[in-house]
């Protein structure tokens, strides 16, 4: 697989015919959209678990020098926490450009409390993208973290926005606080 995922999210047309539907974000989307939605609720998907195992390379990072950015991995009993849109079906063209390193779209159940849940999208990189980076010792991935910078700004600002952000939800993610508090000059404040 290429590098540019675009064409390949354009081809699932699953819902070009809603009025509307709702997108689940579990990162950076969590603290920050910048797109038009009708309506954020705060929700959590099924069996996978957030991960800082896929490589930035133009965003939070460059390709001499990539930075990690979470995607999800399939975990039976796990939840992931995060932020749904619901947002209109041509939004996806720019969501498919500003994700285009190796996140393919995909659908999941999407709950928003015990009895409510829909149909929704997220965006997830699996391992046979060609920037998925996979696990690494947590002081390996922070000490990356801690280096890495982009065209979206630092690495660094990105994993403790993401705690912050998951933090103000209520929502405790072990692999997300234990980084951030092993970034140097950090410590355990979060
Ligand atoms: C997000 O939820 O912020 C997100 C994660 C990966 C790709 C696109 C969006």
């Amino acid at each position: 697989m290429t590098f540019d995922t675009t064409q390949h999210n354009r081809r699932m047309t699953h819902f070009d015919d809603h009025d509307s539907f709702w997108l689940f974000g579990y990162g950076s989307l969590i603290w920050k959209a910048d797109f038009p939605f009708l309506e954020r609720r705060p929700a959590w998907i099924r069996g996978w678990s957030r991960r800082f195992w896929q490589g930035s390379h133009d965003h939070r990072g460059t390709p001499d020098a990539p930075g990690r950015v979470v995607t999800l991995t399939r975990e039976p009993g796990a939840h992931c926490h995060g932020m749904a849109y619901r947002i209109r079906p041509d939004i996806l063209a720019q969501l498919d450009m500003r994700e285009k390193n190796g996140y393919l779209r995909a659908l999941v159940p999407v709950h928003f409390d015990a009895e409510q849940a829909a149909e929704g999208l997220i965006y997830l990189a699996t391992e046979e993208n060609a920037a998925f980076l996979g696990e690494a010792p947590l002081t390996v991935m922070a000490a990356q973290i801690d280096q890495a910078w982009g065209p979206s700004g630092s690495n660094r600002d990105y994993l403790l926005n993401l705690a912050r952000a998951l933090d103000e939800l209520g929502v405790d993610d072990h692999h997300v606080s234990m980084l951030a508090a092993s970034l140097p000059g950090t410590g355990t404040k979060l």
